[in-house]
């Protein structure tokens, strides 16, 4: 029994900054912001959206693109680092407001790679033969930890959710292969040091704080080690993917890692010019998007890999 994704939603919010908006209150420039990382723009949640508000929404797409209910579904599972509370989770809230009353609920934390993180843990429910019905979601609101006066960080992030129903599956389509990964040495490279329980005055502040560079490094080598992992596993080659779903992050990372590769651009998607990055949203709202734009076809291979805070890595394979 394999978990195969039947539905897919996502959603951003309405308001667009563009790096020209940036750069009225910032010292920084379109052009170093295209040229450093690929981004043009981002979506930015006002004040009243939390995370939940956006995770709810792609649920909802995801549950009438795969055609079942809320109550069908046995568990909820939301890769998030930006949760509405400390508790309740954001899953929770999903499920009570998405009517999924059997459903039981919980998020994932690992950063921009709670997605896979989450993928991967609900395939283990499928796969064991304890649940037919999950729904995924990766949802973030990152710009609300954002100083808007560092350039070095604020340039990069973007809000928005990602969601997708899978259910079991025995038609040898489906997530064939997983892999997982935390650095948890690394973890100082990029924190979120206010409002937990070292610190639940937020005396550190709640403000991201990261090394760029020493992410860049780390992102660029987990991104290479996920995808010759993920397709080892599947007893597979780099050659055989179709669609490469990389977290979208910076388009220097992704470029540099395909071109080692050998993967064709026309094999990798990439739509972070339009949003940033999303953190765990990122790559269920890419994927979401090349289902509408009609990128796969039945039977291609799929490779979905994001990378974040922790640090971590995950990775998913599947044949559509
Ligand atoms: N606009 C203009 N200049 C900027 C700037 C901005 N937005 N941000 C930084 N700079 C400046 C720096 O101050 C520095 O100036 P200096 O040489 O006078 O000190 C110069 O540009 C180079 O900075 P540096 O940090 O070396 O740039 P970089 O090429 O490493 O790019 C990142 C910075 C953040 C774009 C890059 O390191 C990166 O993308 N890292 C990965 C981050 C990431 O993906 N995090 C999330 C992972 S899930």
């Amino acid at each position: 029994m394999r978990a195969k994704i039947i539905g897919s939603g996502s959603v951003t919010p309405p308001k667009v900054v563009t790096n020209d908006d940036l750069a009225k209150t910032i010292a920084t420039s379109d052009e170093w912001i295209r040229t450093r990382t690929g981004i043009a723009e981002r979506r930015v949640s006002d004040e009243a959206t939390a995370t939940s508000d956006l995770a709810i929404i792609a649920a909802q797409k995801a549950l009438i693109s795969a055609n079942i209910k809320a109550e069908d579904l046995d568990l909820i599972i939301v890769g998030t680092t930006s949760p509405d509370t400390l508790f309740p989770s954001v899953a929770c809230t999903v499920q009570d407001k998405i009517g999924a009353a059997k459903a039981a609920a919980f998020d994932a934390s690992a950063a921009c790679a709670g997605f896979n993180y989450a993928l991967t843990t609900a395939c283990q429910y499928i796969e064991s033969g304890m649940y037919k019905n999950i729904l995924v979601i990766g949802a973030d609101t990152l710009t609300k930890y954002v100083d808007w006066n560092d350039r070095s960080v604020c340039i990069l992030f973007g809000d928005g959710a990602g969601a997708v129903v899978l259910t079991a599956s025995n038609d040898g389509s489906g997530i064939l292969a997983h892999w997982l990964k935390a650095e948890g040495r690394l973890g100082h490279y990029l924190v979120m040091p206010g409002g937990g329980s070292r610190d639940p005055a937020e005396k550190n502040g709640r403000f991201i704080h990261m090394d760029g560079k020493e992410v860049f490094k780390f992102a660029v080598r987990v991104l290479e080690e996920s995808i010759y992992a993920v397709t080892k596993l599947a007893d597979l080659t780099v050659a055989d993917i179709d669609l490469l779903i990389p977290h979208q992050a910076n388009s220097r990372i992704i470029d540099h890692v395909t071109k080692k590769l050998g993967l064709p651009k026309e094999k990798v998607y990439v739509n972070l010019q339009k949003y940033g990055n999303t953190s765990a949203a990122s790559i269920p709202l890419a994927l979401d998007e090349a289902l509408q734009d009609k990128r796969l076809k039945s039977g291609d291979i799929v490779v979905l890999s994001g990378f974040g805070a922790g640090l971590t890595c995950g990775a998913n394979l599947m044949r559509w």
